[in-house]
């Protein structure tokens, strides 16, 4: 049985009060809806539906990556209602996996043990008992313990009120036989909408199990329906992620001010201080500290490699045992060969920095290529923009650049060379010597500071 997976995402979400489509809120950095896709997408090579109303445009657009079918459903008739208009894309003989775009946290194990139901009797149901079961349609079954229908809570009597399995609306239930029901649906109820768990009752009745499955955690089958709930399951996620990478090794000095928004390789001994955000893709070698405060995206760090706090280190790569910060902004383009220090308040772009060179205080390069053992001083800019294009600098092995020197670039200064304190380098400087641009000192003698006037 081939298996099709399709994900109801049409709904308002009017409780976010938002006017970004619920599926497009962000749960450790990424849409609620690409969860959803990747759980399922994990479950081998499913053909993924999603049908969408309500923003359907920005959430093709922000899910462009994942290769599914989009349907829309104009006006949001029901989840029964929903699922109808996917139907005419699916073959009898497939399975449907039904998921929500707005349950982001669904696990691809609890889906495998649902299609597997699915397949043994032709309906799968994923259910959980709640302690507060308030807002969720509860499962009704019969005296042998066999599932009989749901009751939506706003059509439940008090009894019904009371039971505490409900339904997660997940469900993996035979094509041919979905479509002879949801053909039969009325939407003669308090919401007046057309629901696709009155299909539970009509497989009863024809005496098909439906057979049950738990989630292996409850969060799974978490839905987010307002901002509350989105952080209640962006805690949850974030202490899942922290935990997995203690158990890999890794220092998190609190787990609860650590927050993980893409991935994170991490070798042994990292430790990561408070307060230390990471997202897209990132890499951080053996036994290397990252300072409280730091925000590193789409980076690979090196092993041992010193990062104190307060940095912001974007799109870069750092060389082995290399220290940088506090408060140092990497950009993208940037790699750093080891034992590199770059200081507090530089700023690097675009730019190569050979090994054990150092870039220590207030200082800017951009599009400049580096040597080995170079000291840059304080307060150094790479003029790299005349208005309107960019240039690069080349700075060679053994150099030194003294304080507050502009490198107007295209510029080079050569292997060993030396420049004076303060200079506006406008043209190459040769290697080994010393070149400097320095307005001549004078003093003024007899004058005098202006003095407020005494009235
Ligand atoms: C639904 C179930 C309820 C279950 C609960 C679990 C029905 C009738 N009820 O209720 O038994 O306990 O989910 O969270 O199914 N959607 C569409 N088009 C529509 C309506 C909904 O795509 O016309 C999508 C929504 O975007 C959402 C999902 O279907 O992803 C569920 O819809 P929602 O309105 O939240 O259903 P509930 O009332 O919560
Ligand atoms: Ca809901």
């Amino acid at each position: 049985m081939t298996l099709t997976t399709l994900i109801l995402a049409a709904g308002q979400g009017t409780r976010m009060r938002s006017s970004l489509p619920k599926v497009l809120h962000r749960l450790a950095g990424r849409p609620l809806l690409e969860h959803v896709c990747r759980a399922a997408m994990e479950l081998g090579d499913p053909r993924l539906l999603i049908v969408h109303g309500h923003g359907g445009e920005r959430v093709r657009e922000a899910l462009a990556q994942v290769p599914a079918r989009w349907i829309e459903q104009a006006e949001q008739l029901g989840t029964g209602h929903a699922v109808e208009q996917a139907l005419p894309l699916i073959p009898d003989g497939d399975l449907v996996l039904i998921l929500y775009g707005d349950v982001p946290l669904i696990g691809t194990a609890t889906l495998r043990r649902l299609v597997e139901a699915g397949r043994a009797t032709g309906f799968g149901l994923l259910t959980v008992e709640l302690e507060e079961p308030r807002g969720y349609g509860r499962i009704l079954r019969d005296e042998h313990g066999r599932v009989t229908g749901i009751v939506e809570e706003k059509d439940a009597d008090e009894a019904q009120r009371a039971i505490r399995e409900i339904n997660t609306g997940f469900m993996a239930v035979r094509a041919g036989l979905l479509r002879k029901w949801i053909g039969r649906l009325e939407n003669d109820n308090a919401q007046g909408e057309f629901y696709l768990t009155d299909v539970v009752a009509m497989a009863a009745q024809e005496g098909i199990e439906v057979r049950t499955v738990r989630p292996d955690d409850p969060f799974e089958v978490m839905g987010v329906n307002d901002r509350i709930q989105l952080a209640a399951l962006e805690r949850h996620c974030q202490r899942r992620k922290a935990e997995a990478l203690m158990r890999q090794g890794v220092t998190l000095l609190d787990p609860a001010r650590f927050d993980l928004r893409g991935s994170l390789e991490a070798g042994r001994d990292v430790e990561i201080d408070v307060d230390v955000v990471v997202e897209g893709a990132v890499r951080i070698g053996e036994g290397s500290r990252i300072g409280p405060g730091c925000v590193i995206r789409d980076a690979v760090i090196g092993e041992g490699v010193e990062v104190l706090a307060h940095c912001v280190i974007e799109g870069a790569e750092i060389g082995t045992g290399s220290r940088i910060g506090p408060f140092a902004r990497l950009r993208p383009g940037t790699s750093l060969a080891g034992g590199t220090h770059i200081g507090n308040f530089v700023e690097v772009k675009n730019s190569t920095i050979g090994e054990g060179s150092k870039v220590n205080h207030l200082s800017y390069i951009g599009d400049t290529d580096i040597g080995t053992g170079v000291n840059v001083g304080a307060g150094t800019i790479t003029c790299n923009y005349d208005g309107a294009r960019k240039h690069r600098t080349v700075i060679e092995d053994d150099a030194f650049i003294g304080s507050d020197t502009q490198l107007v670039a295209p510029v080079r200064v050569g292997r060993g060379a030396t420049i004076g304190a303060g200079t506006t380098l406008t043209r190459d400087a040769p290697d080994d010597v010393l070149t400097l641009s320095r307005a001549p000192q004078k003093s003024v003698p007899g004058w005098r500071r202006p003095r407020k006037e005494e009235s």
